[in-house]
């Protein structure tokens, strides 16, 4: 099938990539240890971590989209968006230290309904893509507000921005506008796998072009029904 061959031939070369630098950079760790500089030392770490956490959500991407192919909707419970946020930025700023990250979230947020682990990959895939897809030390931020009937979450970058009319494309499978193939590799999955997932869970999710320059990526999920919310 066309889009299997597709499919395989981008997901190979993107995982080759980082294998490459990561074996390369463990052989000159296993070969040269004790005599590599400190600096050289902590920067051979550095790429393999970063190379191995990038094959990491690529691997996750695509279990994920054979999970939701094969099966029926994930189960939905009642979850702090503003939480699930706080640990989804620490996280990030780990893998990308030094990275202004933010977090806003508007006072008597309702909790959400959907699938914590789910959503999580969500802002895993919404925040590593800021990261990707702009320059080393602008600021990433995070806000979480509600219309009362969802809960309303926007990732904002001050990157390379979207071509008019790319909006709805960049969530089909493969699709990486002609700005991104330039800048950063992927496969283009990240979006598409975070569409079926928001949607499976009753939500929605969109990407906004910022006059300013950047992208909002914006997605929402209901309120919980019932008593307080
Ligand atoms: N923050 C962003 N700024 C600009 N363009 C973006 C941003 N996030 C996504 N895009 C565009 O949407 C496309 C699809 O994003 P998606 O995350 O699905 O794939 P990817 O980042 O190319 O690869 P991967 O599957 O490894 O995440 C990107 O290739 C890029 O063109
Ligand atoms: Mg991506």
């Amino acid at each position: 099938m066309a889009l299997k061959d597709q499919f395989l031939g981008l997901v190979s070369h993107e995982l080759r990539t980082p294998v490459a630098t990561i074996l390369g950079n463990a052989l000159l760790l296993l070969r040269r240890d004790g005599s590599l500089p400190e600096g050289a030392r902590k920067q051979a770490l550095e790429d393999v971590a970063g190379e191995a956490q990038k094959l990491q959500r690529t691997i996750e991407n695509l279990l994920l989209l054979t999970r939701l192919e094969a099966g029926p909707g994930p189960l939905t419970t009642s979850f702090d968006m503003a939480e699930l946020a706080g640990q989804a930025a620490a996280a990030f700023l780990n893998r990308n230290p030094g990275r202004p990250v933010t977090v806003d979230v508007t006072p008597g947020l309702p909790a959400a309904s959907g699938q914590p682990a789910l959503v999580a990959m969500v802002l895993e895939n919404l925040l590593a893509n800021a990261a990707k897809y702009s320059a080393d030390g602008l600021p990433v931020e995070v806000s979480l507000s509600t219309t009362g009937g969802e809960v309303l979450v926007s990732v904002r970058d001050y990157g390379i921005g979207l071509d008019a009319g790319d909006e709805d494309a960049l969530f089909t499978p493969f699709f990486r506008s002609s700005r991104a193939r330039g800048w950063a590799g992927g496969i283009g999955l990240g979006l598409a796998v975070c569409k079926r997932v928001i949607e499976a869970q009753q939500g929605r999710i969109w990407a906004v072009a910022r006059p300013e320059g950047g992208c909002d990526f914006r997605f929402a999920l209901p309120v919980t029904d019932g008593p307080g919310a």
